[in-house]
């Protein structure tokens, strides 16, 4: 079977990528990572994915006159590489319509938290703020809400009486590179079938 090729969207750090990316080394992965694209000229995650040698392109949103504008260029170079899952691993952008038209159920982000709990911004920071004895992750496709998306893949963590932020988003981060680079292949293989909210996982 042709492997599925995955277009990932970063906006910083790139730590989920390189998890995605050193999954997609074996075998059985069932997908290959064909682009990086980036909305920030001096992510780090542009020198990982160089050093992988997987194609990068930066795209300025100051040099689009509208978020529709940057999104259609953005659709235009997946396009162009024949992208057939789009993964947002730390992108800092809310896609718009045009965006979610393009990759129809095709679009994938992980968030820092156990959805619909924390949904926005710094995740694990409210899950630590509000007390939760357990936090966590989700991996969810994009809808036009952002962080809404029917559910994927989720792993919890437990809140330990001595941790800080810090520590606790260290353990998140943890499971977000387990879950994300386990949701791609299932992806790949045709094993995720979405029926309104939920997302079925088929048997082999
Ligand atoms: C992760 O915590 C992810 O859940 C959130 O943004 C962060 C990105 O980290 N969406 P990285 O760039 O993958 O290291």
């Amino acid at each position: 079977m042709a492997k599925t090729k995955v277009g990932i969207l970063v906006s910083g750090r790139g730590s989920n990528m390189e998890a995605i990316l050193k999954a997609s080394k074996s075998n059985i992965f069932n997908a290959e990572v064909v682009l990086v694209l980036s909305d920030k000229a001096d992510a780090p995650a542009l020198e990982i994915a160089k050093a992988s040698k997987v194609p990068t392109v930066f795209l300025d949103p100051k040099d689009f006159p509208a978020r529709e504008d940057y999104d259609k260029a953005l659709v235009d170079q997946l396009n162009k590489a024949k992208v057939g899952l789009v993964c947002l691993a730390g992108y800092m952008r809310i896609v718009t319509p045009v965006f979610l038209k393009a990759f129809p159920n095709r679009i994938m982000n992980i968030h820092p938290a156990l959805l619909p709990s924390f949904k926005g911004l710094h995740g694990q920071k409210q899950a630590f703020d509000y007390g939760v004895k357990v936090a966590g992750c989700t991996v969810h496709f994009v809808s036009e809400e952002p962080d809404s998306g029917p559910i994927i893949a989720q792993a919890a963590v437990e809140v330990q009486e001595d941790d800080t932020v810090e520590t606790l988003s260290t353990r998140i981060l943890e499971e977000e590179h387990k879950i994300f680079p386990q949701a791609v292949p299932l992806f790949a293989q045709g094993k995720l079938e979405i029926k309104g909210r939920k997302v079925l996982i088929k048997e082999d």
